[in-house]
């Protein structure tokens, strides 16, 4: 199982997090979860992590509340505390947390320092990416032993 420090490593901008504040709009919100074709924004205040937006909370919200997406603010859907793991934790850890507490998405912090954020999409490839090494080797292995 490999460390989230190395899942992180993996992503393509490790980094980088895509977020918004809590005053922002719902409709901004959205469009840059759109643009950036992310499930999710974590929500900043002065650079600390206080709630997340997610699609699934959004679209509960604002349709089961009959809001206007222009006229919400951001911290009236997002959902917070946010739950969260460090560097040293695996991908088993962050599976269990997040079917435990029903998370899709999860920062990854140390110290209070924001290092970048996982997916349960990042999880799934990593998981499948591990299992077809070990049919790969598993079948040189057959292979091997018959020749
Ligand atoms: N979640 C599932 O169980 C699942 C299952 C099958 C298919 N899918 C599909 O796979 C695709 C990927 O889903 P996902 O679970 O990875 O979620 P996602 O679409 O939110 O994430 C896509 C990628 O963007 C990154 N990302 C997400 N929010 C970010 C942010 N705020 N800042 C920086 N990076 C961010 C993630 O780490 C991931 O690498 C989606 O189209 C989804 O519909 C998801």
């Amino acid at each position: 199982m490999k460390s989230v420090a190395l899942l992180l490593k993996s992503k393509a901008d490790p980094s980088s997090v895509w977020s918004t504040s809590p005053t922002d709009s719902v409709f901004n919100a959205v469009t840059l979860m759109a643009q950036k074709n992310v499930g999710a924004l974590l929500v900043l205040e002065q650079g600390a992590v206080v709630g997340i937006l997610t699609e699934r909370g959004c679209v509960r919200n604002m349709l089961l509340g009959e809001r206007a997406p222009r006229n919400t603010l951001v911290r009236e859907v997002m959902s917070a505390p946010v739950r969260y793991v460090q560097p040293h934790h695996t991908n088993e850890d962050c599976m269990a947390l997040m079917t435990d507490k029903r998370l899709r998405h999860l920062p990854v912090m140390q110290d209070g320092k924001l290092l970048g954020l996982l997916s349960i999409g990042d999880l799934v490839k990593d998981i499948i990416s591990e299992q077809n090494f070990i049919i790969q080797q598993l079948e040189h292995y057959i292979v091997g032993e018959r020749g």
